[in-house]
C-alpha cells in the first residue's frame, strides 16, 4: 500500500503514549489521576441535555441537516450581541462546525496552498499548526515568551515573513500558556493583518473560563476586526459539550462564506438534536457558566496551593482550564519529568514539548478532575519524592 506523503508527518502523538502507559498501569491495578486531555468533566445544565433529548425523540431529526437552522444562526447572532457586543449578520457572518478542531483543517484547506505560509503561536493547540499543514502549508513559528507575559510579539517577525504569511492564529486565554493578551494587542493585530493582507484566526475557545471576576470579551468586537478575520467559539468548555461536537466561525462574511461552500462538500451539517441543544445553551439560562467557571477556579485554587505547599513553584492562570508550570529544575526535559509523573506518581500531566518548542521546560496540568482527586494527585506527588533532587 502507499499512503500520502503528508500523512507522514502525523505520528500518534504523545496522548497515545500516555495513554498506553495509563492503560498498562490501570490493568496492574494501579490507581491513576489523569491530568493531560482537556475534556470536561463537568455535564451540560439540565435544559441543554432536554432540549438534546426531546430532538432526538422526534423521528424527524434523523434527516440529514444539510445547513443550520436560521433558529441556530440568530441564537449565535443573539448571544454574541449580548454576551461579546458584536454585531454578526446570522445569514453571512456565521457559519456551524462539529467542534471548533475542524475547522482549523477546513480553513486552511479554504486559504492555503502547498508552499503557503501560516503564522503560528508556539507553544499552541496542537491544530493549529496540524490544520495548516495539513493543507501543506509552511509553519512560521511565533514564540509566546515569558518576559512578554505568553504573548505573540507581531514585532519579532520579520518583515519578509509577514509579507509572505497568507493567515495568522492566535488565541487568548490561551492554551496551554493560560495567558490572556491586552487591549493592545488586538488593536495591533488588526493593523498588523491589514498592513500585510493577513487573514487573522482568533480562537476563543476560553472566553468564559476568566477568573477572579475579570471578564475577557471577542476579538471581533475591536475596530476593523471583521474587515480581517474570524472568530471561531466552541461550546465545548462553556457548555460541557465536548463531545457533542459543535462550535462557531463567525465573523468576515468572505472567510465565512468559503468555509460554508468547502463544508458543504464534506459533511451534511450537524445533527439535528445538538442544533437544539446548542440553541438551548447559547440563548438559556447562563447560570450554568458561571457555575461551571466556578468549579474550574476552585480546582485552580487546590491544585496550584497544593503544590506550592510540597515545594513545586507555579502560578495561579487567570483564565483557561490548565495549569501552565514550569518542571522542578533537576528535570531537564518536560517528557523525563511527566513521565516520572505517571510512573512514580502515578498522575498524568503534558508535557510542554507536545505543545511546539517553546514549551519545553513546562507541563500542562489540565483541571478535569475533581477536587478530592486534585488532592489525592497532590499527595501522590509528595510522596513520589520526584519534586526533590
Ligand atoms: C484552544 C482550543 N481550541 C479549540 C479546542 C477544541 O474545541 P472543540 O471541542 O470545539 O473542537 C480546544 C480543546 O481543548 C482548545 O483548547
Amino acid at each position: 500500500m502507499k499512503f500520502s506523503k503528508r500523512s507522514n508527518q502525523f505520528g500518534e502523538g504523545i496522548f497515545s503514549k500516555l495513554l498506553e502507559i495509563k492503560n498498562q498501569k490501570l490493568a496492574d491495578g494501579e490507581p491513576i489521576i489523569d491530568l493531560s486531555v482537556g475534556t470536561p468533566n463537568i455535564p451540560p445544565a439540565d435544559h441543554i441535555i432536554h432540549a438534546m433529548c426531546s430532538a432526538a425523540s422526534d423521528k424527524n431529526s434523523y434527516i440529514y441537516s444539510i445547513s443550520d437552522l436560521s433558529e441556530l444562526l440568530e441564537a449565535v447572532s443573539l448571544w454574541y450581541k449580548n454576551r461579546y457586543q458584536v454585531d454578526l449578520d446570522p445569514k453571512t457572518e456565521v457559519c456551524s462546525l462539529l467542534g471548533t478542531q475542524e475547522g482549523f483543517a477546513y480553513l486552511s484547506m479554504t486559504i492555503v496552498d502547498e508552499g503557503d505560509l501560516v503564522l503560528v503561536p508556539d507553544p499552541c493547540y496542537p491544530v493549529f499548526a496540524d490544520g495548516p499543514r495539513m493543507a501543506g502549508a509552511e509553519i512560521y513559528y511565533m514564540p509566546q515568551k515569558k518576559e512578554n507575559n505568553y504573548i505573540v510579539n507581531l514585532n519579532d517577525i520579520p518583515e519578509e515573513i509577514a509579507r509572505k504569511a497568507k493567515f495568522i492564529i492566535v488565541s487568548y486565554p490561551n492554551n496551554p500558556t493560560t495567558s490572556v493578551a491586552p487591549d493592545s494587542f488586538y488593536n495591533e493585530l488588526i493593523a498588523f493583518a491589514k498592513k500585510y493582507d493577513i487573514i487573522v484566526l482568533h480562537d476563543n475557545a476560553y472566553s468564559e473560563l476568566v477568573f477572579d471576576n475579570k471578564v475577557c470579551g471577542s476579538f471581533l468586537s475591536y475596530s476593523g476586526a471583521k474587515d480581517v478575520g474570524v472568530e471561531f467559539n466552541s461550546l465545548s468548555k462553556t457548555y460541557g459539550l465536548a463531545g457533542a461536537r459543535v462550535g462557531f466561525c463567525v465573523g468576515n462574511k468572505d472567510v465565512v462564506s468559503r468555509l460554508k461552500i468547502f463544508k458543504s462538500n464534506l459533511d451534511y451539517g450537524m445533527f439535528l438534536p445538538i442544533q437544539k441543544a446548542a440553541i438551548a445553551a447559547i440563548s438559556g439560562d447562563q447560570s450554568c457558566v458561571a457555575e461551571t467557571r466556578n468549579a474550574y477556579e476552585k480546582r485552580r485554587d487546590i491544585l496550584c496551593d497544593g503544590f506550592n505547599r510540597i515545594g513545586w513553584e507555579m502560578k495561579k492562570p487567570e483564565a483557561t482550564m490548565f495549569v501552565w508550570a514550569s518542571i522542578p529544575p533537576h528535570y531537564e526535559k518536560s517528557i523525563d519529568f511527566a513521565m516520572d509523573m505517571i510512573k512514580k506518581a502515578g498522575v498524568i500531566v503534558t508535557p510542554g514539548s507536545a505543545f511546539g518548542p517553546s514549551g519545553e521546560g513546562h507541563v500542562r496540568i489540565a483541571l478535569v478532575q475533581d477536587e478530592e482527586d486534585i488532592k489525592k494527585a497532590i499527595d501522590a506527588v509528595d510522596k513520589s519524592q520526584i519534586l526533590k533532587k
